[in-house]
């Protein structure tokens, strides 16, 4: 997806202030600029502000270079490093800025909270501060308090954006869910989004906060208990695949987030997890299923490093492991709470020698040979390892693969390859949740073919 493949809207003369430049920041500011707001986006980090300015964006995200340098070519989306001078002229403020865990899981709130404080002096009288930082519940009043403005509303628009997607999670959302407790600024922040084609839900503030982690917690759970049927496929001999298209056929169902894999990972599944659990015990509620996917989750990677080590030739002193792919999902160069990264670390811990390539991983990381290509990877591997869902490797030359490396496994965490294609070019192939053995999947065939052959006879 390109930028101009989205619609431009004419100038409307409101006057936005994004304040944090990072995927959520930057996708928001270049998507509200492009609905014809006038947007300056901020950054603490000097250097961010440079290189945005020249319409280099500083992590992997489709189109949005291409956004970017259109909108400053307009002049419809500026930068500055200066959060009060940005913020004291705009009808809106959105807080962008990250909330990561603390020790206990719960979200620290210092970066909204100082924004507030540094802020609330100087915006115009009745500009509307929107919190889209993934924020626990209160934290609404919290900032309304550091601002200390009776006549600056604050609002909840919490995001949606999947990286990778998250320009077209922008621009065609499934829904805006705007909180507020005064509806007068919800209805003025809904109207921001105006050319945009989705349900708007206004809420109070507590329950928008809410409703984002509900979202995310929500998927995880669905995530894990489809990675949890995938073990009981392989051990009861079905398929995943059919499983899930089984079940997500039925419409109270759908089919979305029922690829089973590696475990789930980025910026926000784990952290928003924890966070919507401390939450929950703040309030004296426990959520048990939430625990539990989070339990099945941290244990996945290690099943998943279990599994790749019994594929390893006996006794083998110092195995390598080939490693295609190292970003938590394809389409971004995001490292962050990747299942792959801790599947390399347990490898390393148990003595393997470990060989990655990633399209966007380039740089050194301790103790791993980063290599340039999928092939060098495979060099003298005794097992490869599929961990991130990255299209080219479905297309690769297997029988090179085979030739090259020195074991004969292939460990697919994503089902990415195709197990007949891997069969075929020699080596043996592993998905999660399908037949291991040819055989087994004969034997399944075998099993449903019978009844019919009685009951032509
Ligand atoms: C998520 C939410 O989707 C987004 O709405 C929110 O605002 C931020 O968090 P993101 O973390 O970018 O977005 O990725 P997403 O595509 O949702 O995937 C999350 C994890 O689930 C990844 O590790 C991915 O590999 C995994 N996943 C997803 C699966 O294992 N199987 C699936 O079927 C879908």
């Amino acid at each position: 997806m390109r930028g101009n493949d989205f619609a431009q809207h004419g100038a409307t003369g409101i006057q936005v202030c994004v304040i944090g430049a990072g995927y959520v920041g930057l996708t928001i500011a270049a998507g509200l600029a492009s609905l014809g707001h006038t947007v300056i986006c901020t950054d603490t980090s000097e250097s961010r502000i440079r290189r945005l300015r020249l319409g280099r964006v500083p992590f992997l995200e489709e189109g949005l270079p291409d956004v970017v340098t259109e909108m400053q070519a307009m002049e419809r989306l500026t930068f500055s490093s200066s959060n009060i001078s940005a913020a004291a002229d705009a009808d809106f403020v959105f807080l962008c800025v990250p909330t990561p865990p603390k020790a206990g899981g719960a979200a620290d709130l210092r970066h909204v909270l100082d924004v507030a404080n540094q802020i609330g002096p100087f915006l115009k009288p009745g500009a509307v501060v929107v919190t889209k930082s993934t924020v626990p519940v209160g934290t609404g009043d919290l900032v309304a308090g550091r601002l200390s403005r009776t006549d600056i509303a604050v609002v909840a628009n919490p995001e949606f954006l999947a990286e990778g997607t998250a320009l077209r999670d922008f621009f065609r959302p499934d829904r805006i869910v705007i909180g507020s407790n005064s509806l007068q600024a919800a209805n003025a922040v809904a109207s921001l989004y105006s050319g945009l084609e989705c349900d708007v839900i206004v809420t109070d503030i507590r329950t928008a906060e809410l409703i984002k982690y509900a979202s995310n917690a929500y998927l995880a759970t669905r995530l894990s208990f489809i990675n949890s049927l995938a073990d009981l496929c392989e051990a009861a001999g079905a398929d995943i695949r059919d499983v899930a298209r089984g079940m997500g056929s039925d419409r109270r169902i759908g089919p979305a987030f029922l690829r089973p894999g590696p475990g789930w990972g980025g910026s926000c599944f784990p952290k928003d997890t924890r966070a919507l659990i401390r939450i929950a015990a703040d309030h004296g509620v426990d959520l048990p299923l939430v625990r539990s996917a989070v339990q099945i989750n941290n244990d996945r990677k290690s099943a998943m490093v279990r599994r790749i080590l019994t594929e390893i030739p006996d006794g083998h002193p110092q195995p390598t492991i080939a490693m295609w792919g190292l970003t938590y999902k394809a389409g971004t160069d995001d490292l962050r709470d990747s299942p792959a990264v801790a599947m390399v670390n347990d490898l390393l811990a148990a003595g393997a020698a470990v060989q990655v390539f990633d399209p966007t991983q380039h740089e050194r990381i301790d103790g791993v040979v980063i290599c340039h290509d999928m092939y060098t990877a495979c060099q003298g591997a005794h097992v490869l390892v599929v961990a991130t869902e990255w299209p080219q490797f479905a297309d690769a030359d297997l029988s090179l693969v085979r030739k090259i490396m020195a074991g004969q496994v292939v460990v697919d965490t994503r089902n990415l390859l195709n197990a007949a294609a891997v069969h075929s070019a020699g080596l043996r192939y592993r998905g999660v949740g399908v037949p291991s053995k040819v055989s087994d999947a004969a034997r399944l065939l075998e099993t449903v073919r019978e009844p019919l052959a009685v009951m032509s006879s």
